[in-house]
């Protein structure tokens, strides 16, 4: 069963293509990252998912359910948290967190179940404005758990955290589909995240998709690199260039890259040999692969920075 199916769909503002075409196909069980720099169209596609937002033209679907036609049959199984958490201040965290329940119909209990979930059982009756950032951001989550959906959707949920509270959200994320068996869509344009929390994904750039699917085939789509380190560099350049290898300098070593994912420990072995039969010692020799971040800027079609131009 697909979680979130888009076709086609469009949104304009004052003539602005908004978003342009989106098609996603979101399976179930995965978590599902939506990538894509400032002003992609991300949290406008998030926003008519959730049925917030009309869009100009096509359908949506969740899990199967028309969101146009059986709106909340189609939305009763979501769960949201968006990137500036908004919580009534005056209030406790439980507090806060019944107010949803009701609305929900819940049975209390869930309300110690989410705050356990999201670790805020120490906090439950502190003042929403004497939270912490991070404390908010995990009562957000806290409440997008209510009920127990079925989807989670979370527009940039680590934004404005520190680097113990991103980590802190990665963990948590990764772990929902195990914990609660959800699907999870969430957006971000902090891709190296992405890569450690993502099964799937989709970039959108300019409101448009120009990748989708697992994290594997992204990856794919280039080649590894090779990272070289030797006594003599200008002897491993010439070598290096004599076997038709445009090199780069990354972090103080060379590097090249190689034809194709699947040979790339044998033609790495390959180049070993040659170099160190030309007579030039390797002291370092490590595949690389590519980041999100470098494959990101590559299927978007931005041009190299100029640190990662080839030397000359
Ligand atoms: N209510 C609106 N009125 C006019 N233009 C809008 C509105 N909402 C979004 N836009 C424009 O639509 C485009 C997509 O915005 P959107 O907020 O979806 O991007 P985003 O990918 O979520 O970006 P960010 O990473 O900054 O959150 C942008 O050009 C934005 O300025
Ligand atoms: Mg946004």
């Amino acid at each position: 069963m697909t979680a979130i199916e888009t076709e086609n769909l469009h949104k304009k503002f004052l003539g602005v293509k908004a978003v342009d075409g989106v098609d996603l196909a979101v399976p179930e069980g995965a978590i599902y990252g939506f990538l894509g720099p400032n002003g992609a169209g991300k949290t406008t596609t998030i926003r008519m998912i959730l049925g917030l937002l009309q869009p100009n033209k096509g359908k949506i679907r969740i899990f199967g359910e028309d969101l146009m036609r059986r709106r909340t049959k189609a939305l009763k199984n979501v769960g949201v948290a968006f990137e500036t958490p908004a919580h009534y201040e005056h209030l406790t965290g439980r507090e806060n967190l019944d107010i949803t329940r009701r609305l929900l119909g819940l049975d209390k209990s869930e309300i110690d179940r989410v705050l356990e979930t999201v670790e805020l059982t120490h906090v439950p009756n502190r003042l929403v404005r004497k939270y912490s950032l991070g404390m908010r951001h995990r009562l957000g989550l806290a409440r997008a758990l209510l009920g127990k959906p079925k989807l989670l959707v979370f527009d940039e949920p680590t934004n404005g955290l520190d680097p113990v509270g991103i980590r802190e959200m990665r963990e948590f994320i990764t772990s929902l589909p195990e914990r609660t068996g959800a699907t999870v869509f969430v957006s971000s344009h902090h891709l190296a995240e992405m890569q450690q929390m993502a099964s799937h994904v989709a970039v959108i750039h300019l409101g448009k998709i120009v990748f989708q699917g697992g994290m594997n085939d992204l990856r794919g789509l280039h080649a590894s690199r090779l990272e070289i380190a030797c006594v003599d560099e200008a002897a491993a350049r010439a070598q290096l260039s004599g076997m038709g290898k445009r090199i780069e300098r990354r972090g103080g070593k060379l590097a090249i890259e190689l034809a194709s994912n699947d040979g790339a420990e044998a033609e790495a072995a390959a180049v070993n040999r040659k170099l160190v039969e030309a007579g030039v010692d390797v002291h370092h020799l490590a595949l690389a692969p590519w980041t999100l971040e470098e494959l990101f800027l590559q299927v978007i079609g931005a041009p190299p920075r100029a640190d990662d131009q080839a030397d000359a």
